[in-house]
Parts: C-alpha cells; sequence; structure tokens
C-alpha cells in the first residue's frame, strides 16, 4: 500500500471541469428517507463501479486498474459492495461482486495469488478476506467448485496469520510483520492495520462458527497490540498507533493516526462485546475505548462538528491514493458496532448522518457516473478523484441504513 501516480483519469476529468458551473447536487440525500438514502447509494455506486475494468477487453476480473489502485483496494471494494447489496437490496452488482471475490481466491485458497507477491501484506490480505466473510455472514452462494466455502478461505487466511505469528520471544514480543515476503519493502515493519485485521477476522470466524480456536487467537492478538502499546488508552478515547520497526524491537512508534487501524479493531471488539458476555478484557468496555477514540478523526473545524476527515493527511492536502479510501472503512464499521453493541448507536449515527450530508456535496457529475472529492468537511468538491474518494462516499451513505 502506497502509491506511484501514473493513472490516466479516463475522460472522468473533462466533464467534470464543465460540471462546476452547473450549480446542482450531483447526489441528492435525505438522511431521514430510506429511499433517498437508497437512491443516493445507489447513484454513489454506479460512480465507483465505473472505475472497474476488470470486466473489460485490458482488464485483469476481480481489480480495478493498477496502477494506481493496488490488488488490497479493490479487495476491499468487493466487501463493501457484499455490505451494499445486504443493507441497500440492491443486487445489480451481484454478479460482479461475487466473479471478483471468487477471482482472487487463487490455487491455494488463501488470497495469495502469485501475480499480487510484490504487493501482498498481511492487511492486503486481510481487506479480500473481509469481503468473504462478509459473503459468508450474509449467506452469499457458496464459491463454485473446486473451492473451499467462504468460511473455508477466510479458515485458511486465518490459519496463515497463526503461522506467520511471532511469540513472546521473538521481536517486539510477537505479533504479525506488515509484509509477508522478505522481498517487500516494511518486511521488518510491524503494524495495527496487519495486526488488527488477524483480530478482526477472528472475533468475525468465532462469532459464525463458535470455534474457540478463533477466540483464543482474537484474544492474544489484542493482549499483545495493548501490552505492546499499539493501542492506548489516552483517557479520552483509545488511540491506535500505526506500527514500529523491528530492528528497535518496536520500541520507536510511527505514532500517525489513521482511521482504518481504529476500525478494524473496533469493529473485532464489538464482535466479541456480541458474543462474549464480557466473560473476559470486558469487551463492551475496549469498545467504548475505541469508539471515544474517533474523536481524533471527526469535527476538523469548528464548521465541520462530526464530519469525518482523515486527520493525518487531509488537512495537509497530502494523502494517497489508499488514504482516500479509510473513511470507507470508518463508516463500515462503526455502523456493524453501532448494531453488534446496540448503546453505540446513536454516537455512530449521529456522525454517519452529519458525514453523510457533507460528504455527497463533493460529489460532482462526472461522464461516466459521479465523482466524489475527499475532504467532506469543505462543502464542495475537492478536485480531487478515485475509487478511495467514491467508495468512501458509498459507504458513508449506505451505512445509514444499518440499524
Ligand atoms: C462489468 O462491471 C460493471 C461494473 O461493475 C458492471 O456494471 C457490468 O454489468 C459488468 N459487466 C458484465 C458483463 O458483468
Ligand atoms: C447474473 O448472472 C446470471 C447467470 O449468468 C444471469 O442469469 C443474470 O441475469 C445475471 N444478473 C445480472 C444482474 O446481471
Ligand atoms: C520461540 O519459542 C518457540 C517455542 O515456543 C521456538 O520454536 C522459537 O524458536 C523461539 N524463537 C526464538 C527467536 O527464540
Ligand atoms: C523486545 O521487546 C519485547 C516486548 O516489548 C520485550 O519483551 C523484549 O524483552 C525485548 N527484547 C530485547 C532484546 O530488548
Ligand atoms: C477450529 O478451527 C481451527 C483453526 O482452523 C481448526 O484447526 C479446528 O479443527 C477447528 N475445530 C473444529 C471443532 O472444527
Ligand atoms: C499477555 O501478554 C503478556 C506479554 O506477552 C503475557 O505475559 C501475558 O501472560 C498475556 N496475557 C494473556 C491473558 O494472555
Ligand atoms: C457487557 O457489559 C456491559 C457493561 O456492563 C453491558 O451493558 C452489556 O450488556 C454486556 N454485554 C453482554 C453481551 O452481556
Ligand atoms: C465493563 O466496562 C464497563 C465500562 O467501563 C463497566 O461499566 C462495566 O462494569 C464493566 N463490566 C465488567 C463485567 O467488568
Ligand atoms: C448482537 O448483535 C445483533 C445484531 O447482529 C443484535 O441484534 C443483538 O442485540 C446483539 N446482542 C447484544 C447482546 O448486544
Ligand atoms: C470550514 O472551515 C474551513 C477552515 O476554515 C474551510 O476550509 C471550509 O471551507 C469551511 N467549510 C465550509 C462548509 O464552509
Amino acid at each position: 500500500m502506497a502509491s506511484p501516480l501514473t493513472f490516466s483519469w479516463k475522460s472522468k476529468l473533462l466533464s467534470v471541469l464543465l460540471c462546476c458551473l452547473a450549480v446542482h447536487a450531483a447526489i441528492e440525500l435525505n438522511v431521514d428517507d430510506d429511499a433517498s438514502i437508497r437512491n443516493a447509494a445507489a447513484t454513489a455506486a454506479y460512480g465507483l463501479q465505473s472505475w472497474y475494468n476488470g470486466n473489460q477487453t485490458g482488464g485483469v476480473l476481480g481489480k480495478f486498474p493498477y496502477p494506481p489502485f493496488y490488488w488490497w483496494l479493490s479487495g476491499a471494494v468487493w466487501g463493501g459492495m457484499v455490505e451494499y447489496q445486504q443493507y441497500t437490496g440492491d443486487e445489480s452488482y451481484f454478479n460482479v461482486t461475487y466473479e471478483a471475490l471468487v477471482s482472487q481466491i487463487s490455487p491455494t485458497y488463501n488470497y495469495l495469488p502469485i501475480a499480487e507477491k510484490f504487493d501482498e501484506g498481511n492487511d492486503d490480505v486481510a481487506f479480500w478476506a473481509f469481503g468473504a466473510m462478509s459473503a459468508a455472514e450474509y449467506g452469499w452462494p457458496e464459491p463454485p467448485e473446486p473451492y473451499p466455502t467462504w468460511v473455508g478461505v477466510c479458515d485458511n487466511v486465518f490459519n496463515d496469520f497463526v503461522a506467520r505469528w511471532y511469540f513472546a520471544n521473538d521481536t517486539c514480543g510477537g505479533g504479525l510483520k506488515w509484509q509477508i515476503f522478505e522481498s517487500s519493502a516494511g518486511y521488518t515493519y510491524k503494524n495495527s492495520i496487519s495486526n488488527g485485521g488477524f483480530f478482526q477476522l477472528a472475533a468475525r470466524l468465532y462469532r459464525h462458527t463458535g470455534n474457540e480456536t478463533y477466540y483464543e487467537w482474537a484474544k492474544e492478538v489484542w493482549n499483545w497490540s495493548t501490552t505492546l502499546g499499539f493501542i492506548a488508552d489516552t483517557g479520552n478515547g483509545y488511540v491506535v498507533y500505526d506500527g514500529a520497526a523491528e530492528p528497535l524491537n518496536c520500541t520507536e512508534f510511527d505514532h500517525t493516526l489513521w482511521s482504518y487501524n481504529l476500525g478494524v479493531y473496533l469493529h473485532g471488539t464489538a464482535v466479541l462485546a456480541n458474543v462474549t458476555n464480557n466473560e473476559s478484557n470486558n469487551w463492551t468496555a475496549q469498545t467504548i475505548g475505541l469508539l471515544d477514540g474517533v474523536r481524533y478523526f471527526i469535527s476538523p473545524f469548528s464548521n465541520a462538528t462530526n464530519i469525518m476527515y482523515e486527520q493525518a493527511c487531509a488537512t495537509r492536502w497530502n494523502c494517497n491514493v489508499d488514504q482516500f479510501s479509510f473513511k470507507a472503512y470508518l463508516s463500515r464499521w462503526m455502523a456493524q458496532t453501532s448494531i453488534l453493541v446496540p448503546s453505540t448507536a446513536e454516537k455512530v449515527r449521529q456522525i454517519l448522518r452529519t458525514s453523510a450530508e457533507a460528504a455527497v456535496k463533493t460529489c460532482v457529475d462526472g461522464d461516466d457516473g459521479v465523482v466524489c472529492g475527499a475532504r467532506w468537511y469543505l462543502g464542495a468538491w475537492d478536485g480531487t478523484l478515485g475509487v478511495g474518494q467514491s467508495l468512501s462516499v458509498l459507504e458513508v451513505i449506505y451505512n445509514l441504513l444499518v440499524r
């Protein structure tokens, strides 16, 4: 995850430039009206899918064009599309989503296609597995022969994580590395998104199957993440730091706060709060602590209360192609939290509603469906566009229906 910028933006820009002379909203949204939410989500979904060329000549099945859109981001999109269908009831993209999620399972049945070896970290694989896990949770048809079930694929990914786990006698007292292959830059970095991906997947597998092995591992990952200090209680909400380098035995952290690092653990704790009756770790309290930490990703200015933003890069105008998508996952995982731990619902809904109202104002007509900006607090398009921006806007909209 990190991005070269050599992408031809199709013909999208031309009409975007024309758009701004017109004074009409590209997406209308009334957050109190489910039909309006579904319409807005459908418009956003169409705009997002207009970036997809994987089912066209020259494209790769399952993948949005690379560069600049890395393989993991495609997995993240298809996971979002599974959720989109579940909550809007719109089945228009079922075939394309199913086909995409199957296409990357790979001959080893663990979302590790050889073609992507150069950019396959533990986190990248986790995002594809989240899509498969949602397919399992919502009872999608299983993958065709000879593939295993969705749960089977996720179990394979889970067991890969187990095999890659380091124990307490190793660097940083354990944990997963960011990368899988020694040839990848970042092989000596341990980070929150990879470990949080393992944690969330284990928690969801446990909830879905009841198999205690998954729960034991969720607790192991949580314990490591909190003991080392990647997750910390500031007294004013939890923070989740990005990671730390192994050569220094994780003594010096990269303290950057990214919204998806918080979100990935949040959904996991909410799942465990929902199924374990707090019998250990008080998962409800952990969920509330993490949700309080969302304060660091909302309300950038006094005119933008409860509007989400990517605080590490948005106001400095240096977000990369990956980072533009992070608000999508924060939206998705907060929304799931609101139904898994109902006491959080009011707070989550307030943030989603305010953010969605702002987000749609950043969308403008492109040649082939709307395109959207990244800075929702501006109340207008910020001149950026891409899969991450479109995915984030789609997810903040349809997640209003999760309740
Ligand atoms: C190809 O993908 C696009 C975008 O999701 C979709 O609208 C279209 O129906 C797909 N075409 C086929 C033949 O599946
Ligand atoms: C999905 O694929 C099936 C089987 O190929 C086809 O019958 C159906 O019309 C497709 N649905 C959509 C929405 O494209
Ligand atoms: C850590 O302990 C395990 C057995 O529990 C052993 O297999 C492994 O080699 C040890 N690693 C180091 C770095 O000492
Ligand atoms: C490395 O860090 C772990 C966890 O913080 C600690 O238990 C271990 O003693 C450290 N090892 C060295 C050699 O400092
Ligand atoms: C539970 O999951 C673990 C990890 O995949 C597996 O080894 C074990 O066989 C499963 N247990 C049962 C009862 O299915
Ligand atoms: C948590 O991790 C620490 C440090 O590795 C270990 O000493 C402790 O036993 C673990 N606690 C649990 C409940 O696993
Ligand atoms: C967990 O504890 C919290 C706080 O005591 C409580 O509100 C919640 O209902 C408990 N969760 C379950 C699943 O029992
Ligand atoms: C869990 O934490 C909540 C919130 O801090 C607290 O109210 C509750 O008593 C705790 N429950 C247990 C079982 O420890
Ligand atoms: C667990 O989550 C479901 C939604 O998936 C919800 O209906 C249920 O009330 C939750 N249970 C508890 C104890 O919060
Ligand atoms: C809110 O304030 C910021 C900072 O002054 C500004 O950039 C932004 O355009 C304002 N947003 C709106 C909707 O006026």
